[in-house]
């Protein structure tokens, strides 16, 4: 990411999450009806409008059939997640990359008891903390914002606001791998292995490796792929964020264990739209090319 930008990526799928949260309740896939408060002008005029939506999402459809999918069902499949871990008891919850997450100020169960870290680039971390304070009028004492850049500091900044290793903790790191160098994500997982309590896991997205290198052969990479090199042109110069981080299909089990982690369970864009996007949503896709991933620290010897 440059300096100083505010990720655009972040914005536009919270516009998703807020076109996806104005779907009637049995229809729609998640909720989160804070998205609406957090994206800027541009994206608020196409998500307000029924019509302009429409048409938007049919575009984005079009365009990169699944995309919206793929980042819809990962918000639910990271939700029903959370709301599990929740339930089993967890000390301390951080978002790491967290974007305009909400999960901090719509999940019952967080406040008085879980302390949340926010862990987000100091751009787009000033836009949000801005937005969190007009939205809420300050901002909630049981959050805390951790301004790091992945790529040039560790995650060693969060004892610095209050984080305790031995806690219990549910790292969470939703749609932020991708956009980083290999080095950047060893570092976040080596700390989050060797630096938090019993029990902790984490849970995240990642893409393919075949499709960041251009090797995949499936379906309709090609497409993407000019869809991507067009967003390139267009995005690229004002935030910078390509994609550069991907996983071997099929090695995740390994790559996890290596690392410090056991009890790995992943799932795919076919099991997505299966488990959630059936029924009344019946017909829309999920994208193939991203495995999601949730997996428990093992205990230190
Ligand atoms: C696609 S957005 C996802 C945001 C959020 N997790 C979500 O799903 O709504 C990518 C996020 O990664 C963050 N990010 C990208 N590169 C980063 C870096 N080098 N250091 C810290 N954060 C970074 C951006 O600031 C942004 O919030």
């Amino acid at each position: 990411m440059k300096q100083g930008i505010p990720s655009i990526t972040a914005e536009a799928v919270t516009a998703l999450r807020a076109a996806e949260s104005l779907r009637p309740e049995n229809e729609r896939v998640c909720y989160d009806p804070l998205a609406r408060e957090f994206i800027g002008t541009r994206f608020r005029l196409l998500v307000n409008s029924g019509f302009l939506r429409m048409v938007a999402l049919w575009v984005v459809e079009r365009l990169v059939p699944g995309l919206a999918g793929d980042i819809i069902g990962r918000v639910r499949y990271i939700d029903d997640y959370l709301r599990e871990c929740i339930a089993a008891g967890i000390d301390q919850l951080v978002i790491l990359g967290a974007g305009y997450d909400s999960r901090a100020y719509r999940f019952d169960g967080l406040d008085g008891k879980v302390k949340v870290f926010e862990v987000d680039h100091p751009a787009t971390q000033k836009v949000k903390m801005a937005k969190v304070k007009k939205i809420f009028g300050s901002l909630p004492g049981n959050v805390a914002y951790v301004p790091i850049d992945f790529e040039r500091e560790k995650l060693d900044r969060l004892f610095e606001s209050g984080y305790e290793k031995n806690l219990k903790t549910c790292f969470i790191w939703e749609g932020v791998t991708m956009y980083l160098t290999p080095q950047a994500v060893d570092d976040t997982l080596t700390f989050v292995a060797n630096n938090s309590g019993k029990d902790s896991c984490i849970i995240f997205d990642y893409l393919f490796k075949s499709f960041v290198d251009g090797t995949s052969e499936m379906e309709g990479v090609q497409r993407i792929e000019a869809v991507r090199k067009a967003y390139e042109l267009l995005d690229e110069p004002l935030t910078d964020e390509p994609f550069t981080f991907g996983i071997e299909e099929g090695n995740i089990g390994e790559f996890l264990s290596q690392k410090g982690f056991w009890q790995i369970e992943e799932v795919t864009g076919e099991y997505l739209e299966n488990a959630y996007f059936r029924g009344v949503g019946h017909g829309r896709r999920v994208l193939r090319l991203c495995g999601f991933v949730h997996a428990a620290v093992k205990a230190k010897q």
